[in-house]
């Protein structure tokens, strides 16, 4: 594929066309910032977090899936980016439990972030799920990133056993007529566990931990409920 020659923060690099800003910016030892982005998932542009200023554009692109165009010229830095950037943390901070998600928490304190901005901090509120052996799901601390969806369908596993459910605030990761995960197609491949960045979905026996539980009250925990799968 022929090259494509562009500036990114006054340093001229030439790639293949078809190339995202992302990885662009990336070769040069740019960085700029990922939340829904994941190597081996499609990128779907959903938090725009990784918002850059293109000389020219009207409105800021998603360097996650702009792709690379013969003499641009991007910004990955500039105020506006900034000021972008800030926001939206500020909206997530805002709506969404972050407190475990460890790739976000160094960019809300870059970009010096105020999660009580709007809403006065009145985050969402969900229930956590402790519906199987394997995972919960907790929620509240889920910043629709869409990449467990992605795994459980085309992206990796093809079981389709979780997608978007309801509208606006209450908008959530659901399965189907919000059953049980082990009435769904779920294979409890853990793949949507690996994929989450803010800890909504986590291992039962990290959780399990986490809540005081010791060895033995999870190791009893294990066998009851492979107790209660033999019988069922
Ligand atoms: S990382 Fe590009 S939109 Fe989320």
């Amino acid at each position: 594929m022929a090259d494509v020659t562009l500036t990114i923060d006054g340093k001229a690099v030439s790639v293949p066309a078809g190339t995202t800003i992302l990885k662009a910016a990336q070769g040069i030892g740019e960085h700029v910032p990922t939340i829904c982005f994941h190597e081996h998932c499609t990128a779907n542009a959903l938090c725009r977090v990784c918002v850059v200023e293109v000389e020219g554009a009207r409105v800021l692109s998603p360097a996650c899936v702009a792709q690379v165009s013969e003499g641009m010229k991007v910004q990955t830095r500039s105020e506006r980016v900034q000021r972008s950037r800030r926001t939206i943390l500020e909206m997530l901070d805002s709506a969404v439990d972050l407190s475990e998600a460890e790739s976000i928490q160094p960019m809300l304190k870059e970009y010096a972030a105020d999660g009580e901005r709007f809403a006065d901090g009145a985050r969402r509120d969900h229930p956590l799920l402790d519906d199987n052996p394997m995972y919960i799901r907790d929620y509240a601390k889920c910043v629709l990133c869409w990449r467990c969806v992605q795994v459980c369908a085309d992206d990796a596993q093809y079981t389709y056993a979780i997608n978007f459910g309801k509208r606006g605030f209450e908008t959530s990761i659901a399965t189907f007529f919000d059953k049980p995960m082990p009435a769904t197609t779920c294979v409890f491949c853990g793949q949507c566990v690996g994929v989450c960045p803010t800890g909504a979905l986590k291992p039962k026996r990290e959780w399990l931990l986490q809540e005081g539980a010791t060895p033995d009250e999870i190791m009893q925990a294990t066998r009851a409920e492979r107790r209660r799968k033999r019988k069922a």
